[in-house]
């Protein structure tokens, strides 16, 4: 029989059904070493084979996949990286995402596999995919590499949008930033870097304590940086005129958001302010698709959620902040500031 009803184009479907093709060949790629394989320059599949232990075959295929994705040339019989490649997906590179991506591949992926699950529950998948009890960062740092290798992945994509947060608001009349759950410190480094008269404090839990110390002392503001172990929720709070929180609200609950919001109120002075970086929902919620697919990610593994700028303004306006404003960046993270007013 005839089917007369022109049909819709299939291509967006077609394109998702190959997704996940190709973000796990990027995830192969890096976690085989084959972009690091290729720093000192363009090497042959013959060479590339025996540097990596891998089947001859098996991997022109995968390189070639490369190709199509636009994360290797080829030429002359002989693979290179592209730019791309070179700045964030090689582990010598300083703006490396590879701590992201092999937190994707080893960690993330096997989360997502539940989202069913997590639909139909509301919850995130840590039991139900690790048998992982607890609070959730105890699961992220079960093991020493996982703990770095996650916080390594913080880092990559902090270092793309901490320039442009710290640049979002003028910042310049503050004299001492905290920043809570402060992971590296790429945002207290940005902060000082765009303001000389900064200093920081970098605030997360015992931890991150290592890593935080490596990465602020090997960059040029480092005397004005130091780090302070402590868990947010109950220790005392440093003392600072700007408090910072990267990332860290669409962690929790609204319960938890108001506890902490309504600590960093109390210990800042009047005049004082928090600056939140979190990818902001669209007030109808149709975008960016960034923060949707984000927002599915933090349900498979958080108690928390992405959220529009009038839903932060609300929370802030519940524990006493008065002025909040919210600018959108071009970076993955936009930023809201609010300020606590003269009591
Ligand atoms: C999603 S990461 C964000 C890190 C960093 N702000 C960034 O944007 O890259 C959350 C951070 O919060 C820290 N954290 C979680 N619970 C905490 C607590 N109760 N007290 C202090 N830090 C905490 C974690 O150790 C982790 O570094």
């Amino acid at each position: 029989m005839a089917d007369d009803n022109p049909r819709p184009d299939p291509a967006v479907v077609l394109d998702l059904l190959e997704a996940f093709r190709r973000s796990k060949t990027m995830f192969a790629a890096v976690s085989l070493g084959v972009f690091d394989a290729l720093v000192g320059g363009p090497r042959s599949l013959d060479e590339l084979a025996l540097a990596l232990s891998a089947n001859r075959g098996a991997l022109e295929r995968l390189l070639d996949a490369c190709v199509g994705l636009q994360l290797l040339r080829r030429a002359d019989r002989q693979y290179e990286n592209t730019l791309s490649a070179t700045a964030y997906l090689t582990q010598s590179s300083p703006a490396r995402l590879t701590g992201y991506i092999s937190y994707s591949n080893d960690v993330m992926w096997k989360l997502w596999a539940h989202l069913e699950d997590a639909i139909r529950e509301g919850t995130h998948r840590w039991q139900q995919t690790y048998g992982w009890d607890g609070p959730i960062f105890s699961s992220f740092f079960k093991t020493e590499e996982a703990k770095r290798e996650f916080l390594l992945g913080m880092h990559g994509f902090g270092l793309i949008s901490s320039p442009q947060v710290v640049e979002a608001f003028d910042l310049g009349r503050f004299g001492r930033l905290v920043d809570l759950g402060g992971a590296t410190g790429h945002l207290a480094i940005a902060a000082c870097r765009r303001y000389p008269q900064l200093r920081a404090v970098v605030f997360d839990l015992p931890d991150a304590r290592s890593l935080a110390a490596e990465i602020v002392a090997a960059s040029d503001v480092a005397p004005r940086i130091e780090f302070m172990a402590g868990d947010f929720f109950v220790d005392e709070l440093p003392a600072g005129d700007l408090f910072a929180l990267g990332r860290i609200l669409h962690d929790w609950t609204e319960e938890k958001i108001v506890l902490l919001l309504g600590r960093i109120y109390e210990r800042l002075p009047p005049g004082g302010a928090v600056l939140i970086a979190e990818k902001l929902l669209l007030d109808d919620r149709s975008g960016p698709r960034w923060a949707q697919m984000q927002n599915l990610n933090m349900l498979v593994c958080t108690e928390g959620q992405e959220r529009t700028l009038g839903q932060y303004e609300a929370l802030l306006r519940q524990v006493g902040f008065s002025e909040v404003q919210g600018r959108r960046t071009a970076s993955p993270l936009d930023a809201v500031l609010a300020i606590k007013g003269p009591t």
